[in-house]
């Protein structure tokens, strides 16, 4: 075969793995053969670059190249929908277009994806532009971002397309996705996305597509258009285009009355909580684009379709008082205090006001009543302020606070962030017990102590930083209340021990803000030790993989400071590990050593790659399917029923993440 058409096949072959997983997920070869192939075809293009073609699968992973969006005009207006809330409103949309069409119709009616949507547009079957809805006649080019979304077809499969098409759907981070981006930013004290939909468009409209090819959105689509329309329905332009390689909900339903109407709405206002997605209402239709052209539309939205919200659940209740915490990096967070309320099964006392802004658009007074919702978010939110509560006395306007609530320097707000900080970090007293609390959790350096301990010596002046700890005596221990001789031995031996925390904890232990466990890793195995680390320019940093400006320059300034030079200094001269030892790049004995182990489902720590990674590290081996073989399985949610069958008629024994983590901790 000529090497072109082996490209090419590779190529054909890649795209239709990508959709079985992606889009049917119903992959049909193991992850690690996929990976072979992807290997294979990626040699290839590097030997033959004159066959280089930007559409070829490898070309996902989305380039560093950043560069601002280009405005482009919509073919056809991006109309967006009447929303309605009641039967009623529902009833009374389904009677006006029986009185308009006078002959028989159906509805589609389909979920309503809470992302934020994109038009797509294939020329001659390839992608060539994906632009955001911006004000309905023009968006934003964000083609170069979405083409890292795997679950939109570059290339579309089979024939029968229109030379020209355009499909429009929802973006949108999957829960998983959005919690597992949550939790890092808060371990960053990063300000927390407050839902899915605004971390997917904030993704969306992120300069560089490397980071949002990490982010692993998801894209459901739900509009045809064009001329050439394989059908005259929506219902059948939908099914093609699943054909076609687009990911299309299998939730729709065609309904022929309203009492089915009224049935799928019912069914979906609770089974939506059970997606992977988050989900606001349902669409409904008019199926025949004949009848659509008839009924038309108003300036704003189609006559032809409308949006039922499903009722978010909220509750009523009274705002006490707001405080303000300061984190390990200074970054100060408003949190309201509310009287307890029940809403959605849990008591709800406190709520997120995520930053100024926010604070400043509800027009929050102490004592207003508020409400208060769960939309699935971690923590729950205030959404508006029950203004005709308010009686004569109205409360304090709430502000946000100028000064360090805790040591009163003046904050600050680093430009293009909405956080405010304290940037006193060498005296504000939470940031110091801050950095030292991050630096002995069971993640970095498992230091077997909890926040008051912090408190206790650092109320007693005794640690002010992370390497005090190594200089502390039993003796001075003894002197603080509470502590007897044993407590004060097991904590020496803790500290002791934690000598031999490898060099990727001691690297994340030192609270480096932007540097999580994974960054740490990334930089460690680039630099192999603090020595390098250090004198690393910004230009070094930014060649490692998945290391943007932001990081880079958080490491420069960090190293560029005097105090924490000698801090690391000091911990060296404790003997703390500052190199990657050899074996970490070639894991022979890890505590994995000789086990099979198969990962399945989704996972809340880690993703599944860093698992797989983990698993190599420690000496194990990853496998695709479950067998006699297997030593255990790593399961997280929504684990394949398929497996779960194999493994229990063969008797696998089957651990949870946090099962798994214990087991290499101990
Ligand atoms: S149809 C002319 N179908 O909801 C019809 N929209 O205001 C165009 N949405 O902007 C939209 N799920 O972002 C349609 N199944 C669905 C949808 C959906 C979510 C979003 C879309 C649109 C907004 C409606």
């Amino acid at each position: 075969m000529e090497i072109k058409d082996e490209i090419e096949a590779l190529r054909a072959e890649l795209d239709r793995h990508n959709y079985n997983y992606y889009v049917l997920s119903a992959p049909t070869i193991s992850d690690r053969e996929f990976d072979e192939k992807m290997k294979h075809l990626q040699d290839l293009e590097r030997a033959y670059p004159q066959y280089a073609d930007p559409d070829s699968p490898t070309q996902r992973v989305g380039s560093d190249l950043s560069k601002e969006f280009q405005q482009v005009a919509h073919k056809y207006p991006m109309l967006s929908l009447g929303n309605t809330y009641s039967e009623d409103d529902v009833r009374d949309f389904y009677e006006r277009v029986a009185r308009s069409l006078d002959e028989p119709f159906e509805i589609v009616a389909e979920l309503k994806f809470d992302g934020t949507s994109i038009s797509v547009i294939y020329e001659h079957g390839k992608l060539v532009r994906a632009v955001t809805r911006g004000d309905g006649m023009k968006g934003d080019d964000v083609t170069a971002n979405v083409r890292t979304i795997r679950s939109v077809p570059l290339r579309l499969i089979g024939d029968g397309y229109p030379e020209e098409l355009e499909v429009r759907g929802e973006i949108l981070l999957p829960w998983a996705e959005f919690d597992r981006l949550n939790a890092e930013r808060e371990e960053q004290e990063e300000p927390l996305f407050a839902n899915p939909r605004n971390a997917a468009s904030g993704t969306l409209k992120q300069q560089n597509p490397a980071v949002v090819a990490a982010r692993k959105l998801d894209a459901y689509f739900y509009y045809v258009l064009g001329d050439h329309l394989p059908s005259g329905t929506h219902w059948d332009n939908l099914q093609q285009a699943r054909r076609w390689g687009f990911k299309i909900s299998n939730a729709m339903r065609l309904c022929r009355s309203i009492d089915e109407v009224f049935d799928y709405i019912n069914h979906w206002d609770t089974g939506r909580k059970n997606l992977p997605v988050a989900t606001d209402g349902i669409v409904l239709k008019v199926n025949s684009l004949s009848q659509q052209q008839k009924l038309g539309a108003t300036a704003k939205n189609p006559r032809w379709a409308i949006a039922y919200k499903f009722q978010a659940e909220q509750a009523e209740t009274r705002l006490n008082s707001v405080s303000f915490q300061v984190g390990r990096t200074g970054a100060v967070t408003p949190v309201a205090n509310l009287e307890p309320v029940l809403l959605a099964g849990t008591v709800v006392k406190r709520a997120s006001l995520h930053n100024a802004d926010i604070i400043k658009g509800l027009d929050l007074h102490i004592g207003d009543m508020v409400y208060v919702e769960k939309g699935g978010e971690i923590i729950p939110k205030i959404v508006g302020v029950d203004k005709k509560a308010r009686g004569m006395m109205m409360g304090d306007e709430v502000r946000f606070i100028k000064k360090c609530p805790v040591c009163g320097t003046p904050l600050v707000r680093i430009e293009g962030e909405a956080a405010y900080y304290c940037p006193n970090d060498t005296s504000c007293p939470p940031q110091i017990k801050g950095r030292i609390e991050h630096f002995v959790t069971r993640r970095a350096m498992n230091i077997n102590m909890g926040p008051e301990t912090v408190e206790d010596l650092y109320e007693a002046r005794l640690v002010t930083n992370a390497a005090d700890l190594y200089e502390l005596k039993i003796s001075d221990l003894m002197h603080l209340e509470r502590w007897a001789e044993k407590s004060a031995r097991n904590l020496m031996e803790s500290i002791r021990n934690s000598k031999n925390v490898p060099f990727v904890r001691v690297l994340y232990a030192l609270g480096i803000r932007y540097v999580g466990e994974t960054v740490a890793r990334r930089l460690a195995v680039a630099f192999r030790s603090m020595e390098k680390l250090r004198e690393a320019t910004v230009a070094d940093l930014l060649s490692v993989d998945d290391i943007g400006e932001r990081i880079a320059e958080s490491v420069r300034d960090y190293f560029s400071d005097e105090r924490n030079i000698e801090l690391v200094n000091r911990l060296k001269a404790h003997g703390l590990q500052m190199e990657l030892p050899e074996e970490d790049r070639k894991q022979e004995d890890g505590k994995l050593k000789g086990l099979t182990i198969v990962i399945s489902g989704t996972f809340a720590k880690h993703s599944r790659d860093e698992y797989k990674a983990i698993i190599e590290r420690n000496g194990g081996k990853n496998s695709s399917s479950v067998s006699g073989k297997t030593d255990f399985i790593l399961a997280g949610d929504n684990m394949g029923p398929a497996k779960l069958e194999k493994a229990a008629k063969l008797g696998v024994k089957i651990m949870n993440e946090d099962e798994f983590l214990k087991m290499l901790e101990a």
